[in-house]
């Protein structure tokens, strides 16, 4: 009887002191996984658009790429892309719209009022299709000609329309339109007063226009997505190693007086 009280008594000693064993193995804190801090963006610099390459491959638009690089506006232009924040919005006309031109002609122009001519093209800040809603109320807008040389527009369910005194006209097709630079096809040459005088000619009878091929803009706002720390584990570590400490301290007690009262025995 003695004995296997002190038998039993021994087992559980040895399976109180594997126990402590096992807490004190526990015990020293495994390194919380440290989650790696969220380096902050960098903010973006805004993506170089080339605009030679852009209407090189668009349209037709020779004649206006032409235009472009003997005026030497193509350096104005795209000066004002890639350094300014407000941008830039281009009204291109197809050549065909070159070729309709018969009266009055380009051809008597002098360099300065050509140079006009296509800075006119342009207005110093971007503006997304839907932008125009808001400048038809505005009255004349200044365009990158500056002083006289300002357009109209007006905004008529969703297809926006220019006047120019001698030129009215429309945008067909968004060639591009992501912020800095929005180029936008048109059907006409726009043609200022500033040059040609207050003398405008009367407007044909307007023919049926087929629909408007206005794709929309391509500027959606690109998620914001901010990395979020994930919550440390370090507290959940630190919590169970606190409790396997506890776990260490009590069975050491337990075993002292287990070990006193079996000397007492
Ligand atoms: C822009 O595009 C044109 C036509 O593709 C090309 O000749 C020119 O080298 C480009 N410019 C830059 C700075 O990439
Ligand atoms: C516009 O930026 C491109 C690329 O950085 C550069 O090659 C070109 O010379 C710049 N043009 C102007 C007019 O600032
Ligand atoms: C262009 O010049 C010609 C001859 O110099 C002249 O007859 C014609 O009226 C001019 N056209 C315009 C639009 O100024
Ligand atoms: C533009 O609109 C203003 C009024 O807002 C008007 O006085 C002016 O004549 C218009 N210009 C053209 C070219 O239609």
């Amino acid at each position: 009887m003695e004995f296997s009280r002190i038998f039993m008594i021994s087992c559980s000693v040895f399976l109180l002191c594997s126990s402590l064993a096992y807490g004190q193995a526990a015990s020293p804190p495994a390194p919380a996984a440290m989650s790696p801090s969220p380096t902050p963006a960098p903010a973006p610099a805004p993506a170089y658009v080339n605009l030679t390459y852009l209407l090189s491959v668009a349209g037709p638009f020779h004649n206006f790429l032409d235009y472009l690089e003997s005026t030497k506006v193509m350096d104005t232009f795209q000066n004002q892309a890639n350094n300014t924040e407000q941008g830039i919005t281009i009204f291109v006309p197809k050549d065909s719209a070159f070729k309709a031109l018969k009266k009055p002609s380009l051809s008597n122009l002098s360099n300065d009022q050509l140079k006009s001519l296509i800075l006119f093209h342009a207005m110093p800040k971007f503006y997304s299709l839907a932008d125009f809603n808001d400048l038809s109320a505005k009255g004349p807008i200044s365009t990158l000609a500056g002083g006289q040389y300002t357009l109209n527009f007006t905004d008529n369910s969703g297809t926006v329309h220019l006047n120019s005194g001698w030129s009215k006209t429309k945008v067909t097709s968004a060639v591009h339109s992501t912020d800095p630079v929005a180029i936008y096809q048109v059907d006409k040459v726009l043609l200022p007063e500033a040059i040609f005088g207050t003398d405008i000619p009367p407007m044909p009878a307007p023919a049926p226009a087929p629909a408007p091929d206005v794709s929309p803009s391509a500027d959606a706002p690109s998620a914001d997505s901010k990395g979020s720390a994930s919550p440390s584990k370090s507290s959940q570590s630190t919590s169970s190693s606190h409790r396997s400490r506890n776990l260490g301290i009590w069975s050491q007690l337990v075993l002292a007086l287990l070990g006193g009262w079996i000397l007492f025995l």
